[in-house]
């Protein structure tokens, strides 16, 4: 883990009200693996740095993150500006694990839950694996814009007022890729996993199911206990055990974000 002082290379509005900031840090875009996250310092104001998915890594030392403007920290940094110095400690908590035996990876995201599953995308298809993104809005402008995907990969969408792709939930059509898939990875809301939690009981249960936990942090270093959740190998901290979690192991009901 480093602690870093970023510059922004670029900040971009890509869908309303979510950014995609590109920074310089070196060390932390070297060693950073899917599903990996940084601690950001928005601003003096904010004493709590906040916590953002590892997007994507551009070689030799760029890293980016994807993020909506979700309050105080957040609006901050949609603010800043192409040449400012970002605080970031990074990177932190456990990724996605591949097998390298697994062909077919099947990646879903809810809204925002695409962020940290480009950088898997990108890592996957570089070693060799077929990538079918599944990613569902509530409107077409709160759809990724594919062309920021890595090419190859198969891009399925849906919005839940059918203004592009399926009319539905993401969800809807998941079933239908079950059998296709070696390995499943996910990150959305909470509704989503027990969604997906409840599908496996019909459908692929001996298949790995890993998603994202996206629970409020405090340190992000494992000191403050804030983050901890009771699971069913027992108590777990997000940013250390985590966030990348067995969706099996997950006792939905403890679950408070
Ligand atoms: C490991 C991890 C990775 C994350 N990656 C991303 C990412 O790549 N992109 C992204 O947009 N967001 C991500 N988040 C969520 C992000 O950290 C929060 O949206 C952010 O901290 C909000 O800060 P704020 O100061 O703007 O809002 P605040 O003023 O702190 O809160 C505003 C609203 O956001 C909600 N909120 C705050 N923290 C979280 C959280 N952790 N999860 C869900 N809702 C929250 C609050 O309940 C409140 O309603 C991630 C969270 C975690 C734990
Ligand atoms: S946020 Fe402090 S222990 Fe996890």
């Amino acid at each position: 883990m480093k602690q870093a002082l970023a510059t922004i290379t670029s900040n971009t509005e890509v869908m309303p009200k979510t950014h995609l900031i590109w920074v310089k840090a070196p060390d932390i875009a070297a060693t950073a693996k899917p599903g990996q996250f940084i601690m950001v310092r928005c601003g003096r104001e904010l004493l709590l740095r906040r916590p953002l998915s590892i997007h994507r890594v551009k070689e030799p030392d760029q890293l980016c993150f994807l993020f909506s403007v979700a309050g105080k920290g957040t609006f901050w940094l949609s603010q800043c500006k192409e040449g400012k110095n970002l605080d970031l400690l990074g990177p932190l908590g456990k990724g996605f694990t591949i097998d390298p035996t697994s062909k077919n990876l099947l990646l879903v995201a809810g809204g925002i839950g695409i962020a940290p599953l480009v950088f898997l995308a990108q890592q996957s298809l570089s070693q060799g694996h077929v990538v079918t993104l599944l990613h569902g809005a509530t409107t077409a402008s709160g759809l990724y814009p594919q062309q920021l995907l890595p090419p190859g990969v198969q891009f399925v969408i849906t919005t839940e007022d059918g203004s592009a792709g399926n009319r539905g939930r993401i969800t809807d059509i998941l079933p239908n890729f079950f059998d296709w898939a070696d390995q499943i990875y996910a990150c959305g809301p909470v509704a989503m996993y027990q969604t997906i939690a409840a599908q496996r009981q019909k459908g692929p249960k001996k298949k790995s199911i890993q998603i994202s936990l996206e629970v409020r942090m405090g340190c992000g270093l494992g000191a403050c206990y804030g983050c901890t959740i009771k699971t069913r190998y027992g108590w777990r901290r997000v940013c250390q055990d985590g966030p990348i979690f067995e969706l099996d192991k997950i006792i939905w009901e403890e679950v408070k974000i």
